[in-house]
Protein backbone atom coordinates (compact mmCIF):
# COMPACT_ATOMS: atom_id res chain seq x y z
CA UNK A 1 0.00 0.00 0.00
CA UNK A 2 1.41 3.30 -1.20
CA UNK A 3 1.29 4.98 2.26
CA UNK A 4 3.75 7.69 2.56
CA UNK A 5 3.50 8.38 6.28
CA UNK A 6 1.88 6.52 8.82
CA UNK A 7 1.87 7.75 12.31
CA UNK A 8 -0.87 5.37 13.34
CA UNK A 9 -1.12 4.63 17.68
CA UNK A 10 -3.01 2.13 19.72
CA UNK A 11 -6.12 4.83 19.20
CA UNK A 12 -6.13 6.47 15.89
CA UNK A 13 -4.98 5.15 12.17
CA UNK A 14 -2.87 8.01 10.70
CA UNK A 15 -2.89 8.27 7.10
CA UNK A 16 -1.16 10.57 5.04
CA UNK A 17 -0.86 9.36 1.14
CA UNK A 18 1.64 11.10 -1.45
CA UNK A 19 0.07 10.67 -5.01
CA UNK A 20 2.33 8.89 -7.84
CA UNK A 21 2.20 8.94 -11.19
CA UNK A 22 2.27 5.09 -10.72
CA UNK A 23 -1.03 4.95 -8.32
CA UNK A 24 -4.00 2.73 -9.64
CA UNK A 25 -7.08 3.42 -8.89
CA UNK A 26 -10.33 1.45 -9.98
CA UNK A 27 -12.90 4.04 -9.29
CA UNK A 28 -15.72 0.97 -9.49
CA UNK A 29 -14.61 -0.12 -6.35
CA UNK A 30 -14.12 3.65 -4.57
CA UNK A 31 -16.83 5.99 -6.05
CA UNK A 32 -20.01 5.07 -4.81
CA UNK A 33 -22.97 4.86 -7.75
CA UNK A 34 -24.66 7.87 -5.75
CA UNK A 35 -21.60 9.69 -6.20
CA UNK A 36 -20.23 9.04 -9.42
CA UNK A 37 -21.44 11.98 -11.75
CA UNK A 38 -20.30 14.11 -8.95
CA UNK A 39 -17.01 13.09 -8.85
CA UNK A 40 -16.42 12.36 -12.64
CA UNK A 41 -17.01 15.96 -13.32
CA UNK A 42 -14.15 17.04 -10.54
CA UNK A 43 -10.85 18.61 -11.38
CA UNK A 44 -8.24 15.90 -12.17
CA UNK A 45 -6.36 16.71 -8.98
CA UNK A 46 -9.57 16.82 -6.65
CA UNK A 47 -10.68 13.36 -7.88
CA UNK A 48 -7.25 11.74 -7.38
CA UNK A 49 -7.29 13.29 -3.69
CA UNK A 50 -11.25 11.82 -3.36
CA UNK A 51 -9.69 8.29 -4.53
CA UNK A 52 -6.65 8.28 -2.18
CA UNK A 53 -8.83 8.75 0.46
CA UNK A 54 -11.42 6.32 -0.46
CA UNK A 55 -8.34 3.87 -1.31
CA UNK A 56 -6.97 4.51 2.63
CA UNK A 57 -10.42 3.87 3.97
CA UNK A 58 -11.02 0.58 1.75
CA UNK A 59 -7.27 -0.77 3.09
CA UNK A 60 -8.55 -0.53 6.66
CA UNK A 61 -12.40 -0.31 6.85
CA UNK A 62 -13.49 -2.13 3.27
CA UNK A 63 -17.29 -2.23 4.27
CA UNK A 64 -17.27 1.61 5.39
CA UNK A 65 -18.57 4.59 3.47
CA UNK A 66 -18.19 8.41 3.93
CA UNK A 67 -21.04 10.46 4.40
CA UNK A 68 -21.35 14.06 5.01
CA UNK A 69 -23.13 16.14 7.51
CA UNK A 70 -24.68 19.29 6.21
CA UNK A 71 -21.82 21.74 6.94
CA UNK A 72 -18.99 18.88 5.07
CA UNK A 73 -18.26 17.43 8.16
CA UNK A 74 -17.59 13.90 7.16
CA UNK A 75 -18.88 10.97 9.31
CA UNK A 76 -18.53 7.00 8.42
CA UNK A 77 -21.13 4.49 7.87
CA UNK A 78 -21.54 2.45 9.54
CA UNK A 79 -21.00 5.08 12.88
CA UNK A 80 -18.49 2.90 14.65
CA UNK A 81 -15.61 5.47 14.30
CA UNK A 82 -14.56 8.45 13.75
CA UNK A 83 -12.59 10.06 11.03
CA UNK A 84 -11.31 13.58 9.69
CA UNK A 85 -9.71 14.04 6.37
CA UNK A 86 -7.79 16.71 4.84
CA UNK A 87 -6.16 17.03 1.34
CA UNK A 88 -4.05 19.38 -0.65
CA UNK A 89 -2.32 17.48 -3.73
CA UNK A 90 -0.30 15.30 -4.29
CA UNK A 91 -0.90 15.37 -0.22
CA UNK A 92 -3.93 13.81 1.10
CA UNK A 93 -4.48 12.74 4.86
CA UNK A 94 -7.49 10.33 6.52
CA UNK A 95 -7.61 9.59 10.19
CA UNK A 96 -9.88 6.59 11.50
CA UNK A 97 -10.12 6.72 14.91
CA UNK A 98 -12.06 5.67 18.53
CA UNK A 99 -12.22 8.98 19.05
CA UNK A 100 -12.93 12.38 17.34
CA UNK A 101 -10.32 13.85 15.41
CA UNK A 102 -9.40 16.61 13.97
CA UNK A 103 -6.36 17.16 11.26
CA UNK A 104 -5.15 19.63 8.80
CA UNK A 105 -2.31 19.72 5.97
CA UNK A 106 -1.27 22.83 5.64
CA UNK A 107 1.76 23.94 3.20
CA UNK A 108 4.13 26.23 4.11
CA UNK A 109 3.40 29.21 2.05
CA UNK A 110 4.49 33.19 2.26
CA UNK A 111 1.09 33.94 1.45
CA UNK A 112 -0.36 32.86 4.79
CA UNK A 113 1.61 36.75 5.90
CA UNK A 114 -1.33 38.62 3.73
CA UNK A 115 -4.31 36.53 6.24
CA UNK A 116 -2.47 36.57 9.40
CA UNK A 117 -4.13 39.27 11.01
CA UNK A 118 -7.44 37.01 10.25
CA UNK A 119 -6.49 34.06 12.37
CA UNK A 120 -4.01 35.64 14.95
CA UNK A 121 -5.26 36.73 18.35
CA UNK A 122 -3.31 39.24 20.74
CA UNK A 123 -1.14 36.21 22.83
CA UNK A 124 -0.24 34.74 19.64
CA UNK A 125 0.71 37.98 17.94
CA UNK A 126 3.12 38.88 20.93
CA UNK A 127 5.54 35.56 20.73
CA UNK A 128 4.80 34.99 16.86
CA UNK A 129 5.38 38.42 14.83
CA UNK A 130 8.72 39.30 13.70
CA UNK A 131 10.23 35.90 14.88
CA UNK A 132 12.90 34.43 12.20
CA UNK A 133 10.50 31.53 11.54
CA UNK A 134 7.37 33.57 11.75
CA UNK A 135 6.44 31.70 8.34
CA UNK A 136 6.92 28.42 10.13
CA UNK A 137 4.78 29.64 13.70
CA UNK A 138 1.65 30.83 11.31
CA UNK A 139 1.70 28.04 9.10
CA UNK A 140 1.53 25.77 12.29
CA UNK A 141 -0.99 27.55 14.18
CA UNK A 142 -3.29 27.85 11.09
CA UNK A 143 -2.85 23.94 10.55
CA UNK A 144 -3.79 23.30 14.40
CA UNK A 145 -6.63 26.07 14.22
CA UNK A 146 -8.40 24.67 11.18
CA UNK A 147 -7.98 21.10 12.99
CA UNK A 148 -9.27 22.26 16.04
CA UNK A 149 -12.35 23.57 13.94
CA UNK A 150 -13.05 19.75 12.45
CA UNK A 151 -13.03 18.40 15.81
CA UNK A 152 -14.90 20.79 17.88
CA UNK A 153 -18.54 20.72 17.91
CA UNK A 154 -19.32 24.51 18.01
CA UNK A 155 -17.77 25.43 14.25
CA UNK A 156 -17.11 29.18 15.53
CA UNK A 157 -16.09 30.72 12.06
CA UNK A 158 -13.41 32.91 13.41
CA UNK A 159 -10.42 31.33 14.35
CA UNK A 160 -9.06 34.35 15.61
CA UNK A 161 -11.50 34.94 18.39
CA UNK A 162 -12.63 31.36 19.54
CA UNK A 163 -9.19 29.83 18.74
CA UNK A 164 -5.98 29.86 20.60
CA UNK A 165 -2.77 28.12 20.66
CA UNK A 166 -0.27 28.33 23.63
CA UNK A 167 3.46 29.06 22.71
CA UNK A 168 5.82 26.83 21.68
CA UNK A 169 9.14 25.94 20.40
CA UNK A 170 9.74 24.90 17.04
CA UNK A 171 12.37 21.44 18.41
CA UNK A 172 9.17 20.45 19.66
CA UNK A 173 5.77 19.78 17.91
CA UNK A 174 4.67 16.85 19.77
CA UNK A 175 2.39 18.17 22.44
CA UNK A 176 1.21 22.40 21.70
CA UNK A 177 -1.52 23.30 24.18
CA UNK A 178 -4.36 24.60 22.45
CA UNK A 179 -8.08 25.31 22.93
CA UNK A 180 -11.73 26.30 21.95
CA UNK A 181 -13.44 29.02 24.29
CA UNK A 182 -16.05 31.26 24.57
CA UNK A 183 -17.30 33.32 26.99
CA UNK A 184 -18.83 30.83 29.31
CA UNK A 185 -16.06 27.98 28.40
CA UNK A 186 -13.07 26.64 27.35
CA UNK A 187 -12.02 23.35 25.95
CA UNK A 188 -8.36 22.33 26.23
CA UNK A 189 -6.50 19.98 23.45
CA UNK A 190 -2.87 19.01 22.79
CA UNK A 191 -1.89 19.19 19.23
CA UNK A 192 0.60 16.90 17.45
CA UNK A 193 2.49 18.40 14.47
CA UNK A 194 4.95 16.90 12.26
CA UNK A 195 6.53 18.77 9.36
CA UNK A 196 5.90 16.34 5.88
CA UNK A 197 8.56 18.16 3.05
CA UNK A 198 7.11 21.74 2.66
CA UNK A 199 4.19 20.82 4.70
CA UNK A 200 3.17 20.71 8.42
CA UNK A 201 0.85 18.46 9.58
CA UNK A 202 -1.80 18.29 12.45
CA UNK A 203 -3.52 15.96 14.87
CA UNK A 204 -5.75 16.70 17.33
CA UNK A 205 -8.29 14.46 19.50
CA UNK A 206 -10.65 14.54 21.65
CA UNK A 207 -10.20 14.99 25.69
CA UNK A 208 -12.10 12.90 27.99
CA UNK A 209 -13.30 15.87 30.28
CA UNK A 210 -14.60 18.49 28.54
CA UNK A 211 -17.46 19.83 28.42
CA UNK A 212 -19.15 21.08 25.09
CA UNK A 213 -21.46 23.80 25.09
CA UNK A 214 -23.40 22.22 21.81
CA UNK A 215 -24.47 18.59 21.92
CA UNK A 216 -22.41 16.76 19.00
CA UNK A 217 -25.21 14.93 16.87
CA UNK A 218 -23.46 11.81 16.04
C1 LIG B 1 -13.93 23.35 6.10
C2 LIG B 1 -12.47 23.69 6.29
C3 LIG B 1 -12.07 23.32 7.69
C4 LIG B 1 -11.67 22.88 5.26
O1 LIG B 1 -10.29 23.05 5.47
P1 LIG B 1 -9.28 23.23 4.25
O2 LIG B 1 -7.93 23.51 4.81
O3 LIG B 1 -9.85 24.19 3.27
O4 LIG B 1 -9.26 21.83 3.49
P2 LIG B 1 -8.77 20.43 4.00
O5 LIG B 1 -8.36 19.66 2.81
O6 LIG B 1 -7.80 20.52 5.13
O7 LIG B 1 -10.10 19.78 4.59
C5 LIG B 1 -11.14 19.43 3.73
C6 LIG B 1 -11.96 18.39 4.44
O8 LIG B 1 -12.47 18.92 5.66
C7 LIG B 1 -13.63 18.18 5.97
N1 LIG B 1 -14.65 19.13 6.42
C8 LIG B 1 -15.34 20.01 5.69
N2 LIG B 1 -16.19 20.70 6.48
C9 LIG B 1 -16.01 20.24 7.73
C10 LIG B 1 -16.61 20.55 8.99
N3 LIG B 1 -17.58 21.46 9.10
N4 LIG B 1 -16.18 19.88 10.08
C11 LIG B 1 -15.22 18.93 9.99
N5 LIG B 1 -14.62 18.58 8.82
C12 LIG B 1 -15.02 19.24 7.71
C13 LIG B 1 -14.08 17.42 4.71
O9 LIG B 1 -13.84 16.05 4.90
C14 LIG B 1 -13.17 17.99 3.65
O10 LIG B 1 -12.72 17.08 2.65
P3 LIG B 1 -13.73 16.35 1.64
O11 LIG B 1 -14.87 17.28 1.38
O12 LIG B 1 -12.91 16.04 0.46
O13 LIG B 1 -14.18 15.10 2.37
C15 LIG B 1 -12.19 25.20 6.05
O14 LIG B 1 -12.44 25.54 4.72
C16 LIG B 1 -13.06 26.09 6.93
O15 LIG B 1 -14.20 26.38 6.64
N6 LIG B 1 -12.52 26.56 8.05
C17 LIG B 1 -13.36 27.36 8.96
C18 LIG B 1 -12.65 28.38 9.71
C19 LIG B 1 -11.96 29.38 8.82
O16 LIG B 1 -11.13 29.00 8.03
N7 LIG B 1 -12.30 30.65 8.95
C20 LIG B 1 -11.61 31.70 8.22
C21 LIG B 1 -10.76 32.46 9.17
S1 LIG B 1 -9.63 33.53 8.36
Amino acid sequence: MPIYKNYSDGKSQIFVWKYDEKDVFHDALLIPIDESVKVENYHPKKKLEYLMIRQMLKNTLPNHTIQYKNIGQPYLFPKDYFISISHSFPYASLVISTKRVGIDLEKINEKIFRVKHKFINQNEENWVYNQTEELQFLTIIWAIKEALYKLHPSKYWSLKKHYSVEKFSLDDLSEISCSVFDDDFVDNYIAKVVNIDHYYFAFIEENHNINYKIPFDK
